[in-house]
């Protein structure tokens, strides 16, 4: 639709110009463009009301007046002014065409657009606690925060991942003193993870009847801070096993991060924060804690606690200030579940004294729903919670054995279950509105039918086989000479709304909204492909349905690219 939307906006501008001597460009024009609410009102529309205060005249007088000035030739097949509207209806033949060349000659760079011009946006993701394992809740952090890292980058903005581990903070005090404890018990190199935990769990426990437990724990905890080197030995070992494993979960998820740098990284980065905050006058002592002060009814927000140590949050506020000068960020993301909207409420209050305006104006917090089992809720302590790595492996397997009684000519069947298995997860996940509460099922995501990642995967297999059966080297088929029917406008329309989807999902943080699209892109195809065929005689027709076909497989393809899924060529 871009093309004709140029073409509109230049053809407005003149009479603009020459009528009422309104100087607009054709970006700002562009911009005022709708797409009508009801599809039978036309392709695009052109709202008059914002010209009928400075022309002081009614929107639909106005409308009119613009429609009887305007010279259009056939791509646009009628103008019609409703209510202050002018609704121009695209004429499909041409608009359709025009839509299939621009797919084609674009390929697999179509999709972007360079509205960030190269700016940096930081996304603050993943993040897991290390000494644990990880499980389906960082899942969902990991897969939202490396969609909106892709669907930034394609609208041109530079994205810069960052995994903050939560590496820092008492509970480390607290695991050393389990640790020293228990370790004789258990042969930690086995699964250091699950030992580690449960080491946790069990220290933790034990802490709850004796206050003294906690009390050192905290002493441990700011002795690490100052850098006492025996405890942070046992620290830098935690850390190494637990950066081990979740390597090879990213790894297999394909997640690629810029910085690690986690909690500990701030540990001599926030003595900043504290003087400019003290500095500012906001920093205020409050039962031996000092804290800011927030609005009236929110509880004010630690900054260093009685003891002298300092919190999560204070850690993310260095991290704020830090990131404003590192990266010189566009625009700030941090994903993390809905238990921590508060969290950031506060953070992102108090970074106003910390850092200039245009810093603490795009910082944004995207908050997501829990997973259930379809048992309840995951609890480490009653042993019902989920890890990603028993999960991915028992997804993969699954996916194995369903391959295998379908049948397949595929040589790599393990390479195929993982992409299977692994896209399933994701899809599935990514689904539901992110904000939602899910209830996580497996038989149900992997299911080759219905709206599931097996489903969308193997439509683009069925593309993909198609295009290859015709025997047609689908470069060299350049122009359309056909009219599509309804099925047809109806799928190639839909194509045309790929650059919008990307720009709404990442708008609006909603990988969902690019999910329902996708599925919405399979089912039309679906309907096209079933009623009518494609490999013909007639040459004209063969070659413009598959200009279609590939044009939707590039659109599948890069959609569930974007959301970090694979797409094999055969199942
Ligand atoms: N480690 C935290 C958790 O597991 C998430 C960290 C999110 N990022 C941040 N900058 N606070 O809940």
């Amino acid at each position: 639709m871009e093309e004709i939307k140029k073409y509109i906006a230049k053809e407005l501008s003149k009479v603009l110009l020459n009528k009422y001597n309104i100087e607009m460009t054709l970006e700002e024009i562009i911009l005022m463009l709708e797409k009508p609410k009801d599809d039978n009102m036309g392709d695009i529309a052109l709202p008059c009301f914002k010209f009928a205060k400075v022309l002081k005249n009614s929107p639909m007088n106005i409308a009119n007046q613009i429609n009887e000035n305007l010279e259009i030739d056939n791509r646009i097949s009628k103008c019609e002014v409703v209510s202050g509207y002018i609704n121009f209806y695209t004429n499909s033949e041409k608009l359709c065409k025009s839509i299939l060349e621009n797919i084609i000659h674009k390929g697999n760079k179509y999709g972007y657009v360079n509205v960030g011009k190269g700016q940096n946006v930081t996304i603050d993701y993943s993040s897991p606690n290390i000494a644990k394992p990880f499980h389906l809740g960082h899942f969902r952090t990991t897969i939202i925060g490396r969609t909106l890292y892709n669907l930034y980058n394609e609208l041109g903005y530079n994205s810069i991942g960052i995994n903050h581990l939560g590496d820092w903070g008492r509970q480390f005090g607290l695991v050393i003193i389990g640790y020293e404890m228990f370790k004789d018990e258990y042969d930690i190199e086995k699964d250091p993870l699950h030992i580690l935990s449960e080491i946790y769990v069990r220290i933790n426990k034990l802490a709850k009847e004796d206050e003294s437990i906690f009390v050192k724990a905290s002493d441990n905890f700011k002795k690490l801070e100052e850098g006492d080197k025996e405890l942070l030995a046992l620290w830098q070992y935690f850390k190494d096993v637990s950066m081990k494993e979740y390597d090879r979960i990213y790894k297999i998820l394909g997640c690629k991060f810029d910085s690690f740098n986690g909690e500990a990284f701030y540990n001599d980065k926030m003595d900043e924060v504290v003087k400019i905050l003290d500095k500012k006058g906001v920093l205020v002592l409050s039962e031996g804690a000092k804290v800011v002060k927030l609005s009236e009814n929110e509880p004010p927000c630690i900054i260093l606690k009685s003891n002298g140590s300092t919190i999560y949050a204070t850690r993310d506020l260095a991290a704020v200030l830090y990131r404003s000068r590192t990266y010189d960020y566009a625009k700030s993301i941090y994903v993390t579940s809905y238990e921590q909207i508060h969290h950031f409420k506060q953070v992102f209050e108090v970074s106003k004294f910390l850092v200039d305006e245009k810093y603490t104006k795009e910082l944004v917090h995207v908050p997501y729903g829990m997973v259930r089992l379809k048992t309840g809720k995951m609890s480490s302590r009653e042993g019902t919670v989920v890890y990603l790595q028993d999960l991915i492996e028992e997804a993969i397997a699954k996916s194995k054995k369903i391959i295998e009684e379908k049948g397949t000519e595929v040589e790599d069947i393990d390479l195929l279950a993982k992409q299977i298995g692994i896209g399933a997860l994701i899809f599935n996940d990514l689904k539901h509105n992110k904000i939602k509460d899910i209830v996580f099922d497996l038989d149900e995501v992997l299911r080759f039918d219905g709206e599931t990642g097996p489903y969308i995967q193997y439509t683009y297999v069925r593309i993909f086989s198609l295009i290859n059966k015709s025997g047609i080297d689908i470069n060299t088929i350049k122009k359309v000479n056909y009219i599509f029917n309804e099925d047809e406008v109806k799928l190639i329309k839909l194509l045309d709304m790929f650059e919008d989807i990307i720009f709404e999902t990442a708008e609006n943080y909603e990988p969902s909204i690019l999910v329902r699209y996708i599925i919405d892109v399979a089912s039309n195809f679906s309907t096209f492909y079933n009623n009518n065929s494609i490999l013909v005689e007639d040459n004209n027709i063969k070659e413009a349905r598959l200009l279609l076909a590939n044009s939707t497989g590039i659109v599948i393809k890069k959609g569930l690219n974007l959301l970090g899924i694979e797409t094999p060529t055969k199942m």
